[in-house]
Order: C-alpha cells, then sequence, then structure tokens
C-alpha cells in the first residue's frame, strides 16, 4: 500500500512534468526569447519548434521529467528585459543570465522559483530595486546580482535567505545601512558588498557569521571604529575594508582573533594608533595592505616571522620617529622569501639605509621607500635584487654614491631617486637597464659626465636629471631614445651645442636644458620634434636665429630668454592656439614685434632686453617701427609714411651731396 502510494506520488509528478514541458516551459521561455534584444541573432537560434526544448541551446533537463533544471545564458551577449515568464520555470535550480545587457528590473515572479538554488544576475544593467520576493526563493545558495545599477538598501528580507553560501551585491548603488538580520545567514561564506554607498557601523549580528571566508565591504561609506563583529570571523582569509570611513585604533589581540588571514586591505581609511605587533601571529598572510591611514608608531619587526608575505604596504601615514631603529624592520624582512612588494612611500622614517636590503627577498620587485627622512647611502649590493621592477627612493636624505651594480637590475623600469644629496658620476652601467621607462635623479649632486650608455636605454620615457652639478656635452645617444616624452637636463653645467638629431626625438613633449652652458645654434631639426608642448632654452649662450618650428603647434611654454639669439621673431607664433608663455627676452632679436594673435597679450608675451625689436602692442613699451606690412596700414599713416621716407630720402640725398662736396 504504501509502495503503491509512493509509486503513484512520483508518477503523478513525472505525469505533471512531463505535461506540462511543451506547455509551460517552451511557452515561458519562448516568452523570455521575445523580450531579448540579440546582437548577433545567433545565441538563441535554436530555440525554435524544430528542436526538442531541452536541446536549446543554455538549456538542460531534469533526467527524468524532463522539465527545464538549467538556464545559462552567461555572456550569450543579449540585451532587453527579462520577462516575469521566466518565473514559469518551477523546476529551476540554476538560473545564469550573467554578463549580459539585461536592462529593466528584476521580475518579483523570480520568487516562484523556490526550487532555485543558484541565481546569477551580475554583469547587466538591471535596475531598481532587488526584488523582496526573493525570500521565497529559500533553497538558495549563491545570490550574484553585482555589477548592475540596483537602488535602494539591502533588503533585510535577505536575511531569511538562511541557506545562502555567497551573496555578491558589489558593485551597485545599494545605500542605507546594512540589516542587522544579515547576521541570520549563518552559513555565508562569501560576502562581496564592493563599491556600493552603504554606511554606518557594522551590525553586531554580522558577528554569527562563523563560516565567513570572504568578506569583502571595500569602497562604501562605512563609518565608526573597527567592527567588533569581525573580530568574531575566525575563519576569515580574506577582509577587504579599504576606502571606507573606518577610524579609531586596531585591537593588540588582532592577529590573535584572525590567525587565518591572507588577505588583509584596509587601505584609505581612518585608521590610527599603531600595527598590532600580533600580526606577526597570522602565519599564512600574504598580503597586507594600509596605505592612506593615520597609524603611528613603529614598524614591528615580528612581520619578518610572515614566511608567506607578498605583498607589504603602509604607504602614506605617520609611522616611525625620524630616528635610529625605524629601519628596523628592513632587516627582519629578509626571511620573507616570497616577498615582492614592500612599500612604505610617505611616512615618518628615519635612520640609515641598511645594507641587509640587498638580502631581501630575490623575487622582490617593488622597493618604495620615497618620502621619508632616511640617511645613508644606497648599499653596494643593490644590484643582489635582480627582480626589482620599481625602485622609489625620491625625497630622502641618502647621500653617497649610485652603485654600479644598478647596472645588475635589469627588470627596473622606474628608479626614482630624485631630491636626495647622491654624488658622484651617474655610473655607465646604466646603460644595461633596457626595460627602464623612468629615470629620476632630479635634485642631487650628480657630477660628471652624461653616461653614453644612456642611450641604450631604448624604452625611456622619462628621463630627468635636473639639478644636479653635471658637465660635459649632451651625449649624441641621448637621441637615438626615440621614446621619449620628458627630457630634463635643466640647471646642471652642461656644454656643447644641442646635438644636431634632436629632431629623432618626435614623441618628445618636454624638453628642459634651461641654465646650463650651452651654446651653438638651435638644430633646424628641432622643427621635427612634432610634440613638443615645453620648450625651455633660458639661461644658456644659443646664439643666431630660431630655426623653423613653424610645425610645432602645440607649443605652450616656450623660454628662450637669456641668451644670444637673433633674427626676427617668427610670426607663426601668433597662431600657436596653445600657446600660454613666450619668453624671447634678454636676447639680440630684431625688427617688428607681431601684435595679432597671441602677441596681443603681455601676459603671454615677454620680449624685453633685446635692443633692435620695434613694435608690438603697447604694454611691451618697445619702440615704433616706420616698416609696417602696408595691408595693416590706414590711408592716413601710409601719406604720413610717404612723407617721412620722401623726407628722409630728401634728407640722405642732401647729406650725400653735402659729404660728396666736403670730400671733393
Ligand atoms: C506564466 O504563468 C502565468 C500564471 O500561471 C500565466 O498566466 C502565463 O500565461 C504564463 N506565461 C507563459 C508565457 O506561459
Ligand atoms: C532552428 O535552429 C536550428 C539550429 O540553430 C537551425 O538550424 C534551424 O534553421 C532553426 N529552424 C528555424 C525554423 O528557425
Ligand atoms: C563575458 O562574455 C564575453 C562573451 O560574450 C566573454 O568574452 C567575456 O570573457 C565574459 N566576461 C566575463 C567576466 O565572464
Ligand atoms: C511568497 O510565496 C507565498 C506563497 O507562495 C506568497 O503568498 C507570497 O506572496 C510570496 N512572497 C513574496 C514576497 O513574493
Ligand atoms: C533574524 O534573526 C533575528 C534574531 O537574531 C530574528 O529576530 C529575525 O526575525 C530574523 N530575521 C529574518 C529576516 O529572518
Ligand atoms: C564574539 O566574541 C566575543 C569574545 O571576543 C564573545 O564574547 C561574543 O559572544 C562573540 N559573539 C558571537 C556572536 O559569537
Ligand atoms: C588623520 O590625519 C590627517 C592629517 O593627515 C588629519 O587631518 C586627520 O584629522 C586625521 N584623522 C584622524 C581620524 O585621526
Ligand atoms: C604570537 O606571537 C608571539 C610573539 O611572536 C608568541 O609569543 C605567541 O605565542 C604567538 N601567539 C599565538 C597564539 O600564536
Ligand atoms: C630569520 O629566520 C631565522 C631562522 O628562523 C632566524 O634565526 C633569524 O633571526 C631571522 N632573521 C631575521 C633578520 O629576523
Ligand atoms: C646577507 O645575508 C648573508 C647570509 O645570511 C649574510 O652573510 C650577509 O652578511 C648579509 N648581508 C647583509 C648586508 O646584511
Ligand atoms: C631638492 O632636494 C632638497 C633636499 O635634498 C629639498 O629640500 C628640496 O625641496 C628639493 N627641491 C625640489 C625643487 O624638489
Ligand atoms: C652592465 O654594464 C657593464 C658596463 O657597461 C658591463 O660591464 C656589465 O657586463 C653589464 N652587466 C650586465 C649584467 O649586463
Amino acid at each position: 500500500m504504501r509502495l503503491f502510494l509512493l509509486f503513484s506520488c512520483s508518477a503523478i509528478m513525472l505525469l505533471e512534468a512531463y505535461r506540462f514541458t511543451d506547455e509551460t516551459d517552451m511557452k515561458a521561455l519562448l516568452d523570455v526569447k521575445s523580450q531579448v534584444f540579440e546582437n548577433k541573432q545567433v545565441a538563441l537560434s535554436s530555440w525554435n519548434n524544430s528542436i526538442p526544448l531541452c536541446k536549446w541551446k543554455g538549456v538542460t533537463c531534469g533526467l527524468k521529467h524532463k522539465r527545464v533544471t538549467r538556464l545559462d545564458l552567461a555572456g550569450f551577449q543579449l540585451g532587453g528585459m527579462i520577462s516575469p515568464s521566466i518565473g514559469n520555470l518551477s523546476f529551476l535550480i540554476l538560473l545564469d543570465l550573467s554578463n549580459n545587457s539585461f536592462a529593466g528590473t528584476i521580475p518579483s515572479e523570480v520568487g516562484n522559483l523556490f526550487r532555485l538554488h543558484y541565481l546569477d544576475v551580475g554583469l547587466n544593467v538591471l535596475g531598481g530595486r532587488s526584488p523582496i520576493s526573493l525570500v521565497n526563493c529559500s533553497r538558495l545558495l549563491n545570490l550574484y546580482l553585482y555589477s548592475n545599477n540596483l537602488e535602494g538598501s539591502v533588503p533585510s528580507e535577505l536575511g531569511s535567505l538562511t541557506k545562502l553560501v555567497k551573496l555578491n551585491l558589489a558593485i551597485n548603488n545599494l545605500k542605507g545601512k546594512l540589516p542587522a538580520s544579515l547576521g541570520n545567514l549563518t552559513s555565508l561564506i562569501r560576502l562581496s558588498l564592493r563599491s556600493n554607498r552603504i554606511e554606518g557601523e557594522i551590525p553586531g549580528e554580522i558577528a554569527r557569521l562563523n563560516q565567513m571566508i570572504l568578506l569583502n565591504l571595500e569602497m562604501n561609506k562605512f563609518s565608526a571604529g573597527f567592527p567588533l563583529a569581525i573580530y568574531n570571523l575566525s575563519s576569515l582569509k580574506f577582509l577587504y575594508l579599504n576606502y571606507n570611513h573606518f577610524s579609531g585604533c586596531l585591537r593588540s589581540d588582532f592577529g590573535k582573533l584572525l590567525p587565518n588571514l591572507q588577505n588583509l586591505n584596509m587601505d584609505g581609511n581612518y585608521f590610527r594608533g599603531v600595527i598590532p605587533a600580533t600580526l606577526a601571529n597570522i602565519s599564512n598572510l600574504q598580503k597586507f595592505a594600509i596605505t592612506n591611514n593615520n597609524l603611528t608608531g613603529s614598524i614591528p619587526s615580528g612581520l619578518g616571522k610572515l614566511r608567506n608575505l607578498r605583498f607589504l604596504s603602509l604607504v602614506n601615514n605617520f609611522l616611525g620617529g625620524h630616528s635610529f631603529g625605524d629601519l628596523e624592520f628592513l632587516g627582519a624582512l629578509t626571511n620573507c622569501t616570497q616577498l615582492q612588494v614592500l612599500s612604505v612611500i610617505g611616512n615618518r622614517l628615519g635612520g640609515q639605509l641598511p645594507a641587509s636590503i640587498t638580502n631581501l627577498s630575490i623575487n622582490l620587485l617593488v622597493l618604495g621607500l620615497e618620502n621619508n627622512f632616511i640617511a645613508g647611502s644606497i648599499p653596494r649590493d643593490i644590484g643582489n635584487l635582480v627582480s626589482l621592477q620599481t625602485l622609489l627612493l625620491k625625497e630622502n636624505q641618502l647621500t653617497g654614491l649610485l652603485p654600479a651594480s644598478i647596472g645588475k637590475l635589469l627588470q627596473l623600469e622606474d628608479c626614482d631617486l630624485g631630491s636626495n644629496s647622491i654624488s658622484g658620476e651617474i655610473p655607465f652601467s646604466i646603460g644595461n637597464l633596457t626595460r627602464l621607462d623612468l629615470l629620476s635623479l632630479l635634485n642631487n649632486s650628480f657630477e660628471g659626465t652624461i653616461p653614453q650608455s644612456l642611450g641604450n636605454c631604448s624604452s625611456l620615457r622619462y628621463l630627468w636629471v635636473g639639478p644636479n652639478k653635471l658637465f660635459g656635452t649632451i651625449p649624441q645617444e641621448i637621441m637615438q631614445i626615440k621614446s621619449l616624452i620628458y627630457l630634463d637636463m635643466s640647471d646642471n653645467s652642461l656644454t656643447g651645442s644641442l646635438p644636431k638629431d634632436v629632431g629623432r626625438l618626435e614623441n618628445l613633449v618636454d624638453l628642459w636644458i634651461g641654465n646650463n652652458k650651452l651654446s651653438g645654434q638651435l638644430p633646424h631639426s628641432l622643427g621635427s620634434c612634432l610634440s613638443m608642448e615645453t620648450l625651455l632654452l633660458h639661461g644658456n649662450y644659443f646664439y643666431g636665429a630660431i630655426p623653423d618650428i613653424r610645425g610645432l603647434k602645440g607649443l605652450k611654454n616656450v623660454d628662450l630668454s637669456n641668451n644670444n639669439l637673433s633674427g626676427s621673431i617668427p610670426g607663426y607664433l601668433a597662431n600657436f592656439s596653445s600657446l600660454e608663455y613666450l619668453n624671447l627676452s634678454i636676447n639680440n632679436f630684431e625688427g617688428s614685434v607681431p601684435t595679432e594673435g597671441k602677441f596681443q597679450s603681455a601676459n603671454i608675451v615677454s620680449v624685453f632686453g633685446n635692443k633692435n625689436l620695434c613694435g608690438g602692442i603697447k604694454e611691451l613699451n618697445l619702440k615704433p617701427c616706420f616698416t609696417e606690412a602696408p595691408s595693416m596700414v590706414s590711408k592716413r599713416s601710409l601719406f604720413v609714411k610717404k612723407v617721412v621716407i620722401g623726407v628722409s630720402v630728401g634728407v640722405s640725398f642732401l647729406l650725400l651731396l653735402v659729404v660728396a662736396s666736403v670730400s671733393l
């Protein structure tokens, strides 16, 4: 009897399932299709009567009952609306519409799909509120609504989906506070609310989510102290609190409470106080970032115990005390053999740069110590860090030489040593660094000549050797670096001329060579640097005429002042529409200064200190010219001019007569 009942029950269910196959599911799917806009008209072409429903693309049916159990249209490039008929597919277990362009709202009929385990509508352009009817999908394990335009607050009804394991609401327009009911989702393992506008405190009820492995609150407006509830989530491996308004101190037992963390990001908050020493107890910690906060105190040497540490960024805090001992942690970190990124830029770290940095991980890609108070010199064996791509030491108090071993850092792309007091020569070996993109030696005490080998750095875009004590000529080889965009050699004692083939630098935007002892004529090829915006040649001994640069129409800032340049001022400069500053003063230019275009403003053009210039607008206070172009001159002044010419011709004729008669 019991057996019979069981049998008949499932038979009825099967019958029912079959009976509805064509009618319900097919009708529903065709209705779904009718609301879809298909870019390529191919994805859903198999959805037609000549093909059995269960073979339609993206459709999977149950083995026995042949009802649609899975509908997976992820990445089908579909647009349009999601038809409410989707709610008639009552046997659905999985519904994946992600990575399409569905607009409109999530139809509330989705709430009828009570068998759903998996619902993904991420990566669409769905708006409105997330439907409350979802609470009826009580078997949901995975709910993905990320990357849409969902509005309103996180619905507190979600708290009744107690089977949820993964909930992703990232990248929407959700605001308001986080509902306490989320504390009921005790099976939750991953929760992402990233990139919304959710505010206020994290409710204490979250402490109950003790299965949680990933919690992403990044880029919201959460405030108050480090959420106490999070200290209870001892299973957490991934915790992202970055870019919120969190403040206050971190508990000293931080590392003991969250011992399983692998990835901890707290960038861009207002955390203050010290880095808890117990971070050293998080033996699996791989990434720790707390950039842009208000931390103080020292950097714990215990971090050296983190054998798996790959990424450590403490950039822009108030760590260190300008003193001896601040850099002890660097020695300790030599035990972190996986370390790839170490950046403590923008703190108050003092003391001598320890030679032990040369024993840091051979895998180190980034070493950022810039903008601190670090003294001492760059250790001789810096070349040991053979994987280094980025070396940022600028704005410290470093002295001594730049070791030749830098030439072993063949992966180096960014090397910024600016604003220190490094002296001695630029090592020839620097030419080994063929991947260099930026080399800044700005504002140091380098002396000697610029090495020709630099010409081998064929990827350089930024070459800055401005204020230093360099002498000798500008190496011809520099003009081989086609990639150069910014070249600053200003404020040195360079001699010789500007190399003739400067025109090969066709990507050059800024050329700064002011305040040197350069001489000679400006090369014609300058006119080929068609990307040029800033041309600073002031304070040298250049002479001769301005070469034909009529092609450099993007010029914004031009300073040729304090040279011995002569000839006339090229009229085409008046029509350079981007020109903001043109300084020609203290030279030997002659002839008339244009009055049109850019020359109408004394805020742009400066020409004083040229004895033989005339004309120009009144504000330039030059003497008038007597040989203006006829087209520009009125009849009256033409008459005046004729008279003047006539008179002066007459006078000189008379003079000639006088001279002739005297000498006779
Ligand atoms: C979906 O179901 C509703 C109610 O059962 C029915 O009115 C509607 O016609 C169905 N839609 C389709 C496309 O079959
Ligand atoms: C049905 O789909 C199949 C497969 O995409 C296609 O070959 C066939 O032409 C379609 N039939 C109709 C009537 O659209
Ligand atoms: C989205 O779908 C496109 C194809 O339509 C695919 O190339 C892309 O990798 C998918 N993106 C994601 C994040 O799945
Ligand atoms: C959930 O389902 C019940 C019964 O099926 C229905 O009465 C209720 O309106 C549904 N709730 C929502 C929010 O759709
Ligand atoms: C969640 O749990 C609280 C008790 O912590 C209970 O009062 C509340 O009704 C539950 N909320 C939902 C939406 O199930
Ligand atoms: C959170 O941890 C504290 C002890 O640190 C404990 O007193 C509290 O009961 C925990 N809360 C929950 C919800 O587990
Ligand atoms: C953090 O430091 C900044 C100065 O950099 C200061 O203006 C701000 O008040 C500090 N905030 C907190 C919460 O300590
Ligand atoms: C944490 O680290 C400290 C010092 O390194 C050590 O004494 C202590 O036993 C560790 N505690 C735990 C719970 O691992
Ligand atoms: C590195 O680890 C070794 C072995 O655990 C230890 O003896 C040494 O003191 C550590 N070095 C530093 C600089 O912390
Ligand atoms: C680097 O490590 C080696 C081996 O541990 C050691 O002998 C050497 O003194 C260290 N060098 C520096 C500069 O700390
Ligand atoms: C040059 O470096 C010194 C420190 O060596 C610093 O005080 C000064 O501000 C820097 N000048 C510029 C223009 O960066
Ligand atoms: C680097 O350059 C120097 C001198 O230019 C050369 O002797 C040396 O072999 C080069 N080193 C590497 C690793 O290429």
